[in-house]
């Protein structure tokens, strides 16, 4: 434990270094990269916006790998707004960064900035989204996102027993995509839809609105509100009689949030709608907890930020990467190299794709925290003995502070009720996630002289065997 508190008190003096060390609102460097430590130069990270979480984690994961690696880094983030986008860029551009790591507000506004790039030989990393109609691209690195729409897709057609010759049965199916500006929308929709088109054709799944096409049923932005406002139009309009609706396919998680909000409010049936995901975003792994969402599809972005960071020190050492990086690396995640999927319209642009996970209520906690997905989290966990008290929401508030990482969340209701307040208190730059999913039993028990512990690396050390939980369980006050 000594070990723990000690490793925490560095990483918060790191943490107060980093935070003196932002200037401007939305763009942050590391000071104690002073010119001597940085041995690698400059890294420009240009992020769509800090509404939307995964962003946020994103940033923070690149910004983080990059310095320890030696480089210094700008990140800004442009508020989804395609021409603060472009000026962003323009400023990394004269801020003689070396390389640029970019994810796209709208993937065909980049061409003329980036010829900017490309005069100054700054090689450019398309992160996540791919940019198109330019030249100046080096690289993509994403995860599979065809296969992310097929993972939804097969979760409809698993979870319902759909079967191609039993005709007897049929459900009602509504589709929620993402933001035309964004490459990969196109993609996530695509898998979702092929997989599901035979059933539609076969008549087994049913579109009452009949909106199937990804312009009708894209989301502006990706915002939540957008999605909300277009799925309450689509209840009200189609299922306003007692029609039932079964399954709502959605892109994402931001997209997810609106259409179960949607639901909630205006939906007249009682029925559980089957509603898909993608980010494994904290309100919807909340709600995956809840029962009010059934599944999203996880995605690392730690090992994301790791690929981009191996692959941009290679470029900038003079190297030409190929799949040959992947095994120089020693990932320890699956990714593959591929070369044919993905073309900008100014040709292929070689690709390191990583691949997604579906997590469901049911295997939450396996997937996120005995398989340690979450390998970048510390965990923070609590005893009934002092829930309820402000002491240990004042405590929570100081470890989440300290944490570089982050944070699941875990405890008994009264607890979380006060993470939550500390949470809120200290917003987006910590990313925080909080899984009501691995509460409980699961958990290490806090030894009693001690009132709360972030346990360092992967939980699955920490959990104990059922039956000394169960022990636990039965000796505690309620929590
Ligand atoms: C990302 C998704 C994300 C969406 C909205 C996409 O480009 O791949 O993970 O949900 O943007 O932020």
């Amino acid at each position: 434990m000594k070990k723990v508190l000690i490793l925490v008190l560095v990483l918060a003096m790191a943490l107060a270094l980093v935070a003196c060390g932002t200037t401007k609102t939305e763009t942050s460097t590391a000071p104690e990269e002073s010119a001597a430590a940085v041995t690698g130069g400059k890294i420009g990270v240009a992020m769509p916006t800090k509404s939307l979480e995964r962003w946020n984690r994103d940033g923070s994961f690149l910004e983080k790998s990059f310095q320890e690696k030696g480089y210094e880094v700008e990140l800004v983030y442009s508020d989804n707004d395609a021409t603060k986008q472009v000026a962003d860029i323009e400023n990394l551009i004269a801020d003689k960064v070396n390389l640029l790591v970019i994810v796209a507000v709208d993937g065909e506004s980049l061409s003329t900035v980036l010829q900017a790039a490309s005069d100054a030989k700054i090689p450019v990393i398309s992160y996540d989204r791919l940019i198109m109609n330019t030249d100046a691209i080096a690289y993509y690195v994403s995860f599979d996102n065809y296969t992310v729409g097929t993972l939804q897709g097969q979760y409809v057609v698993d979870t319902l027993k759909l079967d191609l010759k039993d005709t007897s049965k049929s459900y009602n199916i509504e589709f929620t995509a993402g933001d035309p500006a964004d490459n990969n929308a196109g993609f996530f929709f695509n898998g979702a839809f092929d997989v599901l088109k035979p059933y539609i054709d076969a008549g087994i799944l049913k579109v009452p609105s009949g909106q199937m096409k990804f312009e009708e049923v894209a989301t502006a932005q990706w915002k939540t509100e957008n999605a909300l406002n277009r799925m309450q139009n689509i209840l009200a309009s189609y299922y306003a009689g007692g029609t039932q609706l079964d399954i709502a396919l959605c892109s994402n998680d931001s997209t997810a949030l609106g259409v179960t909000q949607a639901i909630g409010s205006d939906y007249k049936g009682t029925n559980t709608v089957i509603i898909t995901g993608q980010d494994g975003d904290e309100a919807n792994l909340a709600n995956i907890v809840d029962g009010k969402q059934s599944m999203t599809v996880y995605k690392a972005v730690a090992n994301e930020a790791v690929v981009t960071v191996d692959l941009a020190d290679a470029i900038l050492k003079g190297e030409t990467p190929d799949g040959s990086l992947i095994e120089k690396a020693g990932w320890t995640f699956d990714c593959t190299y591929d070369t044919e999927s993905y073309d900008n319209n100014t040709g292929k642009i070689p690709s390191y794709l990583l691949v997604p996970t579906v997590v469901t209520k049911d295997n939450i906690q396996k997937e996120l925290v005995e398989e340690s997905l979450l390998d970048d989290i510390r965990f923070v966990t609590d005893t009934p003995r002092i829930c309820n008290s402000f002491a240990a929401t004042e405590e929570m508030g100081r470890m989440i502070r300290e944490a570089r990482h982050p944070v699941i969340v875990a405890g008994h209701g009264c607890f979380l009720a006060g993470a939550q307040t500390v949470l809120q208190k200290l917003g987006e730059r910590h990313a925080i996630r909080v899984a009501r999913a691995v509460t409980g039993r699961k958990l290490q028990r806090i030894p009693k002289n001690e009132t709360l512990s972030v346990v360092d690396g992967k939980l699955r050390h920490a959990l104990l065997p059922q039956g000394e939980q169960d022990a636990e369980q039965r000796g505690d006050s309620p929590g």
